[in-house]
């Protein structure tokens, strides 16, 4: 480690924005020097609580006084569009965002683009496609440790597929090393699939991948609630925690499950955000690339957006990237909008806590 010391800014400092703020208080390198919420009781709360004394309403406010090395902007989805090209235009070097990264895909296309045209680093959030375990078992299936892939499945792809399922795609395309080319997809209940919104939203349906491999994609879980990939001998099954691996079968025909053994992360004695922070200020350090990007949460949101449109028009293919960037899929509201605004508020006791 070099003896840098971050200087961070959080923008949006509710409950999940008091996570980034904690793991940001606990490393050796980083120091957060400025926290934005539009509440101003929670803000100052937030001030005390963290040690942090330049408070601020919005984003702007914090720009005219202070360009910061790292924003963590955990606001609601609605505003990150404003806030990722706001920090990218002052010259934030590292611009982190929360899922999903918003509901209109060309809103998504200009985060994006504004960080990759000012080479700033753009890193996705909290997802287990960042965990430690994930990323080695991608890497030990990228180097043909368990043989040639030779099928793939998504578990448990319904509910909410562009809030949680971001989860589901994110995996998938590390796994795989591919992206979804087209999309077949059926959708359930009627009503979910007439709401902007994806809401109780249930797909399933098949996604065919740039390596030729065809995804069946089952809406609700089934065994699993996540992603399998196999190989002639192998099952590698993440599962919404460190992947299983198995090889072989015993004398029953059943998978023998190994030990992965997966390598010590000298991060993990943190927090569960460790693998998506630390991986995203290694690249800030032109160490590699964050373990999610905003890009990849973009296909996400792809992806979920092409699956709910073949399915509402009788499972019609549809085929990537999609032509029309003016379609949206909305999370539900307490994501688009937050707390505060859908009657689901933080307290102050709790956000002191
Ligand atoms: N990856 C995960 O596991 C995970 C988990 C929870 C939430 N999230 C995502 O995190 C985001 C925030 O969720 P939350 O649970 O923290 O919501 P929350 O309502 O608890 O917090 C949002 C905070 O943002 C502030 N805010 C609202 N508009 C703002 C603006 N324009 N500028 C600055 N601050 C603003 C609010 O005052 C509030 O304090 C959502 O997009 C949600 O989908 C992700």
């Amino acid at each position: 480690m070099n003896d840098t010391k971050y200087r961070v800014a959080i923008i949006g400092c509710g409950r999940m924005g008091q996570n980034y703020a904690e793991a940001y208080t606990t490393y050796p390198d980083t120091e957060i020097i400025a926290i934005v919420d539009a509440n101003t009781q929670r803000r100052n709360v937030l001030g005390a609580r963290f040690s942090v004394d330049a408070l601020y309403s919005d984003v702007e406010a914090l720009l005219r006084d202070i360009v910061p090395d790292i924003a963590a902007i955990v606001t609601p989805t609605k505003y990150m569009k404003d806030a990722v090209i706001a920090c990218a235009e002052a010259g934030v070097k590292g611009i982190s965002t929360e899922k999903p990264i918003a509901a209109r895909l060309e809103d998504a296309d200009a985060m994006v683009d504004a960080c990759a045209e000012r080479d700033v680093v753009f890193a996705g959030g909290n997802l287990q496609r960042a965990m430690n375990e994930v990323q080695e078992a991608a890497s030990r299936l990228h180097t043909g440790e368990f043989g040639d892939i030779r099928g793939v499945n998504v578990h448990g792809f319904g509910g909410e597929i562009s809030g949680g399922g971001c989860q589901h795609i994110s995996v998938l395309r590390l796994f795989t090393n591919t992206e979804v080319e087209k999309i077949v997809a059926y959708g359930s209940p009627p009503e979910a699939l007439n709401e902007e919104t994806d809401e109780g939203l249930i797909i399933n349906g098949s996604f065919r991948l740039t390596n030729g491999l065809t995804c069946s994609v089952f809406g609700t879980p089934t065994p699993c609630r996540g992603v399998d990939v196999w190989t002639d001998e192998c099952l590698v099954r993440w599962d919404w925690n460190p992947p299983e691996i198995f090889r072989g079968y015993d004398k029953h025909g059943n998978r023998i499950r190994l030990d992965p053994n997966y390598s010590p992360y000298p991060w993990n004695e943190f927090s569960y955000l460790t693998g998506s922070i630390r991986s995203f200020l290694a690249a800030v350090d032109g160490n590699g690339h964050p373990w999610i990007t905003g890009a990849d949460l973009r296909q996400a949101l792809e992806v979920a957006i092409a699956a709910k449109l073949s399915a509402t028009r009788n499972s019609v293919p549809v085929t990537l990237p999609l032509a029309d960037r003016s379609l949206a899929l909305y999370p539900r509201p307490y994501r688009w909008l937050g707390g505060d605004a859908t009657g689901k508020p933080q307290s102050i006791e709790e956000a002191n806590s």
